[in-house]
């Protein structure tokens, strides 16, 4: 009943082998904690990305801030077309690209919807143990760019928080909308351009991090937030000393965003600074060029707006 699975390699079917599965042309890929792990061993990017999913694994999901801001952002993303898709009574297929430690899967999953789960990273990992694979659920590591599907296959092909950190954004929507099926939705967002990204510290200190190996980009942001924090608490009232501390600290912090308590703050603060310090790509694109990359697909009923993390947007492959 799931989406047929194939080799990302040359997209012919595969067949079961020892510890895995095989394509006719030989192309292996095996299977680690019940993950099928379709990736080139050569990508290295997205490490960072895996070990802050595994290290903050729970850290952002609604189920244990007791908030619906995940919720939120996915709902006004999808919409209430496609809202009303995933909790229709027929079979809804969707396809969670970058699901990271799966803040937005445990909305999706909420909704009655079939999900599977890909990731680059081994944040795969994270994600089945929040959420462990099911009738209702899978998970496969996998590249957006090469995805390991056949073509137009899911009713909607989710992807919030990941096109920045792709090498070539406008491939990675075009793959994307590839797997959706006619009269599917495809969602997604992106940073946009922001001119406080060039006024702050911040993008010195990530000149550094990301290019240091993994569990080192780690330690280095912890020990940053163990510096800074206490003044962005102290400091978290008053708006002009909060914007001014934000010009000298490279943290990313909340407390004028969420209604969040200190150690909730904290510890999204140390989640946050990690991804913005240590992200390999991150690319940014106005909202006119979001609607010109859907529009370049041939998609329909395009929405695209400024909000949450820059530009979002979604739009539907036509009815055939
Ligand atoms: C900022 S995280 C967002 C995770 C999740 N969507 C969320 O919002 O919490 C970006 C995720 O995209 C994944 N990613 C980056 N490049 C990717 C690619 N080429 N294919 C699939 N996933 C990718 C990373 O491993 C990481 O988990």
């Amino acid at each position: 009943m799931w989406p047929d699975v194939r080799c990302p390699e040359d997209g012919l079917p595969l067949a079961r082998a020892q510890d895995g599965t095989t394509c006719e042309r030989g192309h292996h890929w095996s299977a680690q904690h019940g993950i099928p792990r379709m990736i080139s061993r050569d990508v290295h990017y997205a490490d960072a990305f895996g070990l802050q999913w595994r290290v903050y694994r729970r850290t952002q999901l609604d189920s244990h801030t007791g908030t619906t801001i995940s919720l939120d952002r996915a709902r006004r993303c999808l919409g209430d077309a496609c809202w009303t898709m995933l909790h229709s009574a027929r079979r809804t297929d969707v396809l969670e690209v970058g699901c990271g430690a799966g803040r937005f899967t445990e909305v999706l999953l909420a909704t009655g919807a079939f999900v599977t789960s890909v990731d680059l990273s081994s944040a795969v990992e994270a994600n089945q143990d929040n959420f462990p694979q099911d009738g209702h659920h899978r998970v496969l590591q996998a590249d957006v760019l090469r995805l390991p599907f056949g073509p137009a296959q899911y009713d909607v092909v989710f992807c919030l928080g990941v096109i920045q950190h792709t090498p070539r954004p406008e491939a990675t929507i075009e793959k994307l909308y590839a797997q959706v099926k006619p009269g599917g939705w495809l969602v997604i967002d992106h940073y946009t351009y922001n001119l406080s990204h060039f006024t702050k510290t911040a993008p010195l200190f990530r000149m550094i991090l990301r290019r240091l190996p993994a569990a080192d980009g780690l330690r280095w942001t912890e020990r940053l937030v163990t510096i800074f924090f206490p003044l962005h608490r102290a400091v978290r009232r008053h708006r002009f000393a909060q914007a001014l501390l934000s010009r000298v600290s490279p943290l990313s912090t909340f407390y004028h965003v969420f209604r969040l308590d200190d150690d909730l703050q904290r510890q999204w603060s140390l989640l946050d600074t990690h991804d913005a310090l240590t992200d390999w790509y991150k690319h940014f694109r106005t909202q006119a060029q979001i609607r010109r990359a859907l529009e370049g697909l041939g998609a329909a009923e395009i929405w695209c707006a400024y909000g949450g993390n820059g530009v979002e947007a979604r739009c539907r492959r036509p009815p055939t």
